[in-house]
């Protein structure tokens, strides 16, 4: 919520949307003081839309007032879902027991097969798109309901025209998908003026959320998010300028809201256009690359999904909706675009942060193979070590007294010395991939290292200060390259462990704007209710 407070103070001009609120819920309970509760039945409630839709009727009238249904099992962590019911919208004797037996005056008909999935199965999408619909309104018209039925930019075609395409224009699309929707709203209307059904639908653009999206083709918006967090890399099945208008989930679910409260007498039309903005992935893609500069996106386009991004509009035009019913969104590119700015600023000292790694990480490299070529040859060139002054000083004294044994231990040394230097040379490749690519699990081993190292040092340093005290030259000078290893290793240490802080907290911010999207457009806190 933190987050979205930012967004409320953030001074920017708007032309379309208006100021962000500090409360994001204030458009949901200014409503809900002034309307009566409904008795809402929620069908495929358990996809993208349908538990923020809960949620949010929960906010505004408590838990009582909405039945939730869909035909799969409930998810094991779903603890904002509430009178969960099956119910097959294929079944019409179903939904009508649930109507009948529950008091439902309101049905947001959420069930559908979107519109990638639509095409691997036509048989499947009629019978749910078209079937379920059928079935929707006809317990609706014998009951006498309220209906809510979601229509999508899908129902238009490539014959629509695709900039701000206004609410009555051609409408021949080529999915199968589209061709139901068209048919549902065809057919909500026909209801509408035949048999008097209170029948409303709105056609919404591409819907962002912090939910798993259910198979549509404006699917990557979502998960381009989900990619930039857990991998730091998308592939996208559209090609970079493919532009597409888009909702926040947010606004999405108040429009829900505010189409379901309007009086009727103020709907000039049942089908409304609504939408929030438009982008591209490469659009996206950049802002996301505000928040961590070494984002990357590349593109293997499925031609399945193109096709369709391509038949739809590029942007929605929503004045009808506006003008009739109030319809007013929140949340626009630039609040996006905001809000990346926003965590940008603390971003700004990361290049010097990062150059100071790279230093730290090229010296260390190579001292590593400095000492890894160091071991390799006085293993092989064992008589080199006999010019030692240590050697002279102490080593040769130790060798006369056993020799078997003074190389058993010479062999077992370098080969531990030249395992350790190569094993910390891994870890700093590591270290500055995982500095490139933004990923905090491959600064571990290092870090790690480096205290076991600097450990090391502790030990060193104390047993050859007690040498010291015997007066040996020899120890003094040990000492002296000890402390100072220490001193590089400690130095390395810190960059690196402020620099993992760093890069923690950033990720943080992202996560937290993912919650903070997740738990205003879901309310799945249910503390804050
Ligand atoms: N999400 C979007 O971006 C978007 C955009 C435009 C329009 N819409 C429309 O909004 C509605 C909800 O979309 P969503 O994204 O939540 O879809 P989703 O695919 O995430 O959820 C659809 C739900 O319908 C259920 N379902 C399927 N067959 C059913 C059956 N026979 N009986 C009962 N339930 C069944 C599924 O189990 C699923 O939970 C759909 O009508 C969709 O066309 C969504």
């Amino acid at each position: 919520m933190n987050n979205l407070k930012v967004f409320g103070r953030l001074q920017i001009a708007k032309r379309s949307y208006s100021p962000l609120p500090v409360d994001p819920l204030l458009r949901f309970k200014t409503i809900s003081q002034t309307q009566k509760a409904p008795k809402v039945l929620i069908t495929g409630s358990l996809g993208q839309l349908g538990r923020g839709l809960n949620s949010v009727y929960k906010y505004m009238y408590g838990s009582e007032c909405v039945v939730m249904s869909d035909i799969v099992r409930l998810p094991a962590n779903a603890t904002d879902v509430s009178d969960y019911n099956y119910l097959d919208i294929l079944n019409q004797s179903s939904i009508e027991e649930i109507v009948v037996n529950r008091n439902i005056d309101t049905i947001v008909h959420f069930s559908a097969l979107l519109s990638a999935v639509g095409e691997q199965n036509v048989p499947l999408a009629l019978q749910v798109n078209c079937r379920g619909v059928e079935n929707i309104l006809q317990v609706a018209a014998k009951h006498k309901l309220r209906v809510f039925i979601p229509s999508t930019i899908g129902a238009f075609g490539p014959t629509t025209p695709r900039e701000n395409t206004p609410d009555l224009t051609v409408q021949c699309p080529t999915t199968i998908y589209g061709v139901s929707k068209v048919y549902a709203e065809r057919l909500g209307e026909y209801f509408n003026h035949r048999f008097g059904v209170d029948f409303r639908s709105m056609r919404f653009p591409g819907i962002i959320s912090a939910t798993k999206p259910g198979g549509g083709t404006t699917d990557y918006a979502i998960q381009i998010f989900y990619d930039a967090l857990q991998k730091g890399k998308h592939t996208c099945y559209l090609r970079p300028d493919t532009r597409l208008p888009m909702m926040y989930d947010t606004d999405c679910m108040a429009s829900i809201i505010q189409l379901l409260s309007a009086e009727s007498e103020t709907l000039k039309r049942r089908t409304y256009n609504v939408t929030g903005f438009s982008f591209t992935p490469e659009e996206i893609a950049d802002a996301i690359r505000r928040v961590i500069p070494s984002f990357e996106i590349d593109y293997d386009i499925c031609p399945t999904r193109q096709a369709i991004a391509d038949s739809w509009p590029m942007s929605l035009d929503d004045s009808e909706a506006r003008k009739d019913w109030g319809w007013n969104p929140e949340y626009g590119l630039e609040e996006t675009v905001q809000v990346m700015f926003a965590l940008l600023r603390r971003e700004e000292d990361k290049p010097t942060k990062i150059t100071w790694v790279y230093i730290h990480s090229g010296i260390s490299i190579v001292t590593s193979l400095l000492g890894i070529t160091l071991g390799s040859i006085l293993l092989v060139r064992t008589e080199w070590h006999e010019k030692l002054f240590l050697y002279r000083l102490t080593l040769a004294y130790l060798r006369r007294s056993d020799p078997s044994k003074y190389w058993i231990v010479y062999r077992i040394f370098f080969g531990v010395w030249i395992a350790v230097h190569s094993l910390h040379l891994v870890t700093i490749v590591l270290t500055v991939i995982g500095v490139h690519k933004t990923n905090l699990k491959l600064l571990k081993p290092q870090l790690f290292v480096l205290v076991f190292q600097i450990g090391l040092f502790i030990l060193g340093i104390s047993s050859l200060f007690v040498y010291s005290m015997t007066g040996t030259r020899v120890a003094w000078l040990a000492l002296f390259v000890v402390l100072f290893h220490t001193l590089f290793a400690s130095t390395n240490l810190y960059l690196l462990a402020k620099f993992h802080r760093f890069l923690d907290e950033k990720l943080m911010i992202l996560r937290d704007i993912l919650s903070a999207q997740a738990k205003s457009v879901h309310f799945k806190d249910d503390s804050s209710f």
